[in-house]
């Protein structure tokens, strides 16, 4: 089926299937599921697989992506017809945000949930650090494995040393990533906050980049605990509206808009790096929302290239969307919009 451009809407009751066909989008743009890691739960109950596949236009390019799941097999993931080496390699081709109530953690959830989005963030703006992330945390896992070997008298503390040089240096990299990302992101997130009627929005972030000396500082702490406990991995991000931090004062649809505000911001600054704006599924956005501000969000959305939304009924979206699908058990349809 052919989607438009601009906003798409995804109707029918609850059960249907909006958001399996959200989750396939997901599938075959990035490669997983934002809903589980566990492949197998894609396929279809009683079936031996699954394949997902949308061809579009990355700018003036087009891009044919398919992704399947076969039981026992694992996952493949094949562009213009090659296979890839990874199905992770989409998410370096194309951009898919997404918005579902799981995600309001990002602003209510605890920290490891705001450093999760942010660290995907910074790999969305910047490529390249992409691996960061990920390398610092296998260098506070390396760390803490020393740290318990020394305390179990397997060896020296002097074993622990290389380590904390390494989580100094990954880490301190990993605050500026951080920091830059929320640069980027802060004066966009606060003018749709605006938009959206909440006040003033700042992400501020809250921790400092460890030093090898302040690391050498907590080593008797930390053998003892077995655990390296200062560094990035236990910093956050605090998302606040005039003033009030959002994950325990905000209202839950003050919530809503804040992850909104950032996953728009995001978009924005995604178009304006690459060039290319992403693709924004937003699952069960509109509930809990004021029909002023479902419009505003239509409006935005519209503008920022391509995006599914679903409700349960197309007069949840006070705004003509420019196409409207209906969803039955096994079948979409376009309908009049
Ligand atoms: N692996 C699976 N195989 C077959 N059916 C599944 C599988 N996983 C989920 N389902 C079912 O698919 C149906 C459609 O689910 P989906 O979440 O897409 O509905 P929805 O239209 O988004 O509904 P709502 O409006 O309540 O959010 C559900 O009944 C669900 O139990
Ligand atoms: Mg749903």
């Amino acid at each position: 089926m052919a989607l438009q451009p601009g906003l798409v809407l995804v109707v029918g009751p609850n059960g249907v299937g909006k958001t399996n066909l959200l989750e396939a989008a997901h599938m075959a743009t990035q490669g997983f599921s934002p809903r589980t890691r566990t492949d197998s739960q894609v396929v279809r109950f009683g079936a031996e697989g699954a394949r997902a596949a949308v061809a579009g236009r990355r700018g003036e390019v087009g891009l044919e992506l398919e992704v399947t799941v076969r039981k026992g097999e694992g996952k493949r993931a094949g562009l213009n017809g090659a296979p890839l080496r990874a199905a992770e390699q989409l998410r370096s081709l194309v951009s898919t945000l997404v918005f579902t109530p799981d995600r309001l953690g990002v602003v209510k959830g605890p920290p490891a949930a705001r450093r999760a989005y942010f660290d995907r963030v910074l790999g969305r703006f910047a490529p390249a650090r992409a691996a960061l992330p990920a390398e610092y945390g296998a260098a506070v896992a390396q760390r803490n494995a020393a740290l318990r070997r020394v305390a179990a008298g397997a060896s020296s503390r002097d074993a622990v040393e290389p380590w904390t040089e390494r989580v100094a240096a990954l880490g301190a990299e990993l605050v500026s990533a951080r920091l830059e990302a929320l640069a980027l992101l802060e004066p966009l997130v606060g003018s749709r906050a605006d938009e959206f009627g909440l006040g003033a929005v700042s992400l501020r972030y809250d921790g400092e980049p460890p030093t090898a000396a302040g690391l050498a500082g907590v080593l008797d702490r930390d053998l003892e605990r077995g655990v390296t406990s200062l560094g990035p991995h236990l910093d956050d991000v605090v998302i606040a509206a005039a003033g009030r931090d959002l994950r325990s004062f905000g209202s839950q649809g003050e919530q809503r808009l804040a992850l909104l505000a950032l996953l728009l911001a995001e978009a924005e600054t995604i178009a304006d790096r690459t060039g290319v704006p992403p693709l924004l599924l937003l699952d069960d956005v509109l509930s809990e929302l004021d029909p002023g501000r479902r419009r505003i969000l239509a409006a935005r959305v519209r503008s920022a290239g391509q995006a599914l939304v679903t409700a349960t009924d197309a007069a949840m979206l006070p705004a003509t969307p420019d196409q409207l699908l209906e969803v039955t058990p096994g079948s979409v349809l376009e309908a009049a919009a």
